[in-house]
C-alpha cells in the first residue's frame, strides 16, 4: 500500500508499555535507532497495554490519536517500537494513511545503509529477503482468505511470481554467502598458520569501538556518532612495540533484542570475536545505561558462543566525566580494566601495556646473536614480523630481539634442526 523501499525523513515513534518487563523495549534505544537512519523525530506517542491489540497492534482510540498527530506535524512514516505483524502493519497504514515501519525492518534498513563489504551486503539482503518472504506468504494466504473462490486471478499469480523470485534470490544469495564464507574461513586458517594473536574489539553500540580500533592501528573505519556504524567485522595487523604482530578486528555493534533472524545473519560476521585470543569489551562510561549495555553485550556473546574468551574491559569517554585513564588489576596481577579516552588518545598506552602482559603469557621474547652464515633465519624472522630491535657487532654478527607466538618458535626450532637454539644468547 505504501512504498517500503526507503525510509522517509519525518517520524511518530510510538512506544507500548507493557507490565511484563521482558516485553518492554527501550524509548531512548529507539531514538538513537530512528537517528542512526537519518530520520527527524517528529513525536512520541506512547501507551500502556495489558496485552496487545489483535488487529492494530494499540488500541483504536490510540490509533486515532496517532492518525491526527500524522496530519497535524506532516509525517512521512510511523515507527513501532515493536514486531509488527503484516496484517497489522497493514491495517495501521490503512488507519493512520501513513506508512508504518516496524522496529525489525528500521534495524534492517541501518544495516543496509551501514554495510560495507561485500559479504556484509550479501548478508544484509539475505536477512532483508526473509523478512519479506515471511510477509509476503502471510500477505498471500491473508488475501485468499478474505477474498475467498473465485479470486484467483492474477494477483495470485503475481504473488506465486513473486514468492519463487525471492525464494531464487535467496538461494543465489545462500550459494555466494557460502563461497565468500569459505574465503573467510581460508583467510582465519592462514592466520592461524601464523600463529598471529587476535584481538576483537566486542561493545554495545556507539561505545567507540571504532573510535578506539582505528587510534590503534590508525585505519580509517568509518566512525560516526550513529548506531551501527560498523556492520562488517574491519581487520587490520599492527605491530605492537614490546610485542610484535597483531590482529586487531572490529566488529558490529551489540544492541539489545537483536531480531533473532539478525544474530543468524551477522554470526559469521562475528566470527573473529569467537576465536579471539582477546576480547576488548569497549564500554561508555558516560552512558546511564552501563550496566544494562555491559549485561546485553554478555547476553549477545553467550548467543554466539564468543563468552568464555580472556576478556579486558575497556572504559571508553572518560573525558566526558572528567577522569584520568588507570588500568585495574584482579589479585594475580593481571590487567582486568583500562579507562581511556579513544577520542583524545588519553590511557591508549595504558591499554597497550595491558594487552601485551595478557597476551604475553603465550608468547616467547629472545636475544639471538645470528652469524652471518645463518642470514636465511635472520631473513626468515624479519618476514615473520618477529624482529623487535636489530643491531650489527664488529664482526658482522646480527644482535636481534625478537618476539613471537610460542607455538611459532617451536616450529621454527624443528625448521632449523634446532640450530636456533644454538643462536640464543638470553632470553
Ligand atoms: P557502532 O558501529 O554503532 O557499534 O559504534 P562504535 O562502538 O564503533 O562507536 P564509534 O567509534 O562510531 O563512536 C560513537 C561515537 O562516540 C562517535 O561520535 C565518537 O566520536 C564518540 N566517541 C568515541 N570515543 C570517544 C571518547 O573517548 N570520548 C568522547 N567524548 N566521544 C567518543
Amino acid at each position: 500500500m505504501f512504498d517500503r523501499e526507503t525510509l522517509a525523513e519525518q517520524a511518530i515513534l510510538v512506544h507500548v508499555f507493557f507490565p511484563q518487563e521482558s516485553a518492554c523495549e527501550d524509548l531512548h534505544e529507539l531514538q538513537m535507532l530512528v537517528s542512526s537512519a537519518g530520520v527527524a523525530e517528529l513525536a512520541v506517542v506512547s501507551c500502556s497495554r495489558s496485552s496487545i491489540d489483535a488487529r492494530l497492534f494499540i488500541g483504536s482510540g490510540k490509533a486515532q490519536e496517532v492518525a491526527q498527530q500524522v496530519t497535524d506535524l506532516a509525517a512521512t512514516v510511523v515507527i513501532f517500537n515493536h514486531a509488527l505483524s503484516p496484517a497489522q502493519t497493514r491495517n495501521l497504514e490503512r488507519v493512520l494513511q501513513c506508512r508504518v515501519i516496524d522496529r525489525t525492518t528500521l534495524i534492517l534498513d541501518i544495516f543496509a545503509q551501514r554495510a560495507r563489504s561485500y559479504e556484509g551486503k550479501l548478508q544484509v539482503e539475505l536477512a532483508q529477503l526473509k523478512h519479506l518472504a515471511s510477509r509476503l506468504i502471510r500477505g498471500f494466504d491473508n488475501e485468499r482468505q478474505k477474498g475467498g473462490i473465485g479470486l484467483r486471478g492474477p494477483g495470485e499469480t503475481q504473488l506465486e511470481t513473486d514468492r519463487r523470485l525471492l525464494r531464487d534470490r535467496i538461494a543465489a544469495l545462500n550459494l555466494k554467502l557460502e563461497k565468500v564464507g569459505k574465503q573467510r574461513e581460508q583467510g582465519r586458517k592462514a592466520r592461524q598458520r601464523a600463529e598471529i594473536p587476535v584481538v576483537s574489539l566486542v561493545g554495545y553500540t556507539n561505545a567507540g569501538k571504532s573510535t578506539l580500533f582505528n587510534r590503534l592501528t590508525q585505519s580509517e573505519v568509518y566512525a560516526a556518532d550513529q548506531l551501527f556504524a560498523t556492520l562488517d567485522p574491519t581487520l587490520r595487523q599492527v605491530r605492537l612495540a614490546d610485542f610484535g604482530q597483531l590482529i586487531f578486528a572490529d566488529t558490529v555493534g551489540f544492541i539489545r533484542h537483536l531480531p533473532h533472524d539478525l544474530v543468524a545473519a551477522f554470526k559469521s560476521t562475528l566470527q573473529e570475536s569467537r576465536e579471539a585470543d582477546l576480547q576488548l569489551h569497549v564500554i561508555d562510561v558516560a552512558d546511564p545505561r552501563i550496566d544494562d549495555n555491559m549485561k546485553q553485550v554478555q547476553k549477545v556473546l553467550q548467543e554466539i558462543d564468543a563468552d568464555d574468551l580472556p576478556q579486558l574491559c575497556v572504559y571508553n569517554k572518560i573525558d566526558l566525566l572528567q577522569q584520568s585513564s588507570r588500568i585495574e588489576y584482579d589479585q594475580t596481577g593481571m590487567p582486568v580494566a583500562v579507562y581511556l579516552s579513544a577520542q583524545s588518545g588519553e590511557g591508549l598506552e595504558l591499554l597497550a601495556q595491558a594487552i601485551v602482559t595478557l597476551l604475553s603469557d603465550s608468547y616467547q621474547r629472545l636475544n639471538l646473536a645470528v652469524p652471518t652464515d645463518a642470514a636465511q633465519w635472520r631473513a626468515r624472522l624479519h618476514e615473520m614480523g618477529a624482529v623487535q630491535q636489530e643491531q650489527f657487532d664488529e664482526q658482522g654478527i646480527c644482535l636481534l630481539q625478537i618476539a613471537l607466538a610460542k607455538p611459532q618458535w617451536e616450529r621454527l626450532l624443528k625448521q632449523s634442526d634446532g640450530l636456533l637454539q644454538n643462536f640464543i644468547v638470553s632470553t
